[in-house]
């Protein structure tokens, strides 16, 4: 696929950010559930903990990227309390995500917070760089089910320019190891592939999957980079990574993945256990299951990580009971818009980048 006519990013400008989402019908605030005006259902709620992060990966931060101030981010009961009333209007699924979330102090009290509030189930993406088995242990004990691991390069040289840190592969591939013997499986390993500098690794990091418990997910590069330097020319589609692993490893669809899932999955033809997925936003939009809400770490609900309006939870949470952080929520996501759009002229990339949003 290629992405002809499609204008790069525009320059940042002022986004509107409201206090509060305008009303959503009084019959859809009487069903008690996140529905949007398009029919969809919230199900899925990403709570990004902090915008910080360890690394400053070229597709996603700038070396010298602003952070939040520290006066503006939730505490760790605001979180557990967003993530109750939304498990109490039909949350089922709830991600920990960042920035590095594990940079949180509070990120084990977070996760038994929710555990004990809610029956949803609990995930966490991380960078990896700083997992160790006692506090992944920590955290399953604590209620955290799942770990989704990013890693764009088994070369150490390539790992360190992607990433501009000091952190190896090696030490990411022991904490993919320590989530499976910590029994936080599947786990799940999510990499970006860019034209040009780790576009020629896609098989070699399916070969990871190549073993139960692990599945290998490729996710196109989408124009949510803190530098605004997308660029369709060295943007790589699902299908070219896909037709890249087949010529080394044919893959075979596996049937049953859920609709609102953002990743199509393929088991191995030859037998051998393991899952790659191909999460394909810009290629194949799956805006129209999508059942995902977001907060970031200040406290911004967006109804799409493409949004270009966000509202402003906080003085709800602090002057407000939970049935005005509901119809918060409920109206936040009536507002939910379509698609994001991204193959389109009039694409406009929002303000925040994927680290202030949550992935
Ligand atoms: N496009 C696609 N994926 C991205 N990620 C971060 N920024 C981008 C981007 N601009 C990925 C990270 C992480 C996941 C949460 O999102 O690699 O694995
Ligand atoms: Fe950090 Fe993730 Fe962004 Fe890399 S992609 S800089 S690990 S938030």
């Amino acid at each position: 696929m290629t992405l002809q006519g499609l204008a790069l990013p525009q320059a940042r400008t002022a986004e509107s950010r409201p206090a509060h989402p305008p009303p959503a019908p009084e019959s859809v605030h009487a069903a008690g559930r996140m529905l949007d005006s398009h029919g969809r259902v919230i199900r899925d709620l990403r709570l990004s903990l902090t915008d910080r992060c360890n690394f400053r990966c070229t597709y996603c931060m700038e070396p010298d990227v602003r952070f939040a101030a520290p006066d503006t981010l939730l505490q760790a009961d605001d979180f557990v309390r967003v993530a109750g009333v939304a498990a109490d209007l039909g949350v089922t699924k709830i991600r920990l995500t960042g920035g590095e979330p594990t940079l949180h102090p509070a990120l084990g009290e977070i996760i038994a917070g929710i555990r004990v509030r809610t029956g949803c189930e609990i995930a966490l993406t991380t960078n990896g760089a700083t997992l160790d088995r006692s506090s992944l242990r920590a955290w399953k004990a604590a209620g955290l089910d799942r770990v989704t691991i990013s890693l764009d390069s088994l070369r150490s040289d390539r790992f360190a320019r992607i990433t501009r840190s000091n952190c190896t592969p090696a030490r990411v591939l022991g904490s993919i190891e320590d989530c499976l013997t910590e029994g936080l499986t599947p786990v799940k390993v999510n990499a970006v592939l860019v034209r040009g500098v780790n576009d020629d690794e896609a098989a070699d990091l399916a070969a990871l999957a190549r073993r139960p418990g692990v599945e290998m997910r490729f996710i196109e590069w989408m124009p949510l980079d803190s530098g605004h330097a997308w660029d369709p020319e060295r943007w790589v589609s699902a299908a070219e990574t896909r037709a890249a692993i087949e010529r080394r490893f044919p893959l075979v669809p596996l049937h049953g993945d859920d609709p609102s899932s953002t990743a199509r999955t393929f088991g191995f033809a030859d037998g051998t256990p393991g899952r790659v997925g191909f999460v394909a936003p810009v290629s194949s939009p799956f805006c129209g299951a999508c059942s995902r809400l977001r907060m970031t770490a200040d406290g911004m609900v967006r109804p799409c990580l493409f949004s270009t309006r966000e509202f402003d939870l906080r003085p709800t949470l602090r002057h407000g009971d939970d049935r005005d952080v509901a119809r918060f929520l409920i109206d936040a996501t009536w507002t939910k818009q379509p698609g994001h759009g991204i193959a389109t002229p009039q694409f406009r990339q929002p303000d925040r980048p994927m680290s202030a949003i949550g992935g």
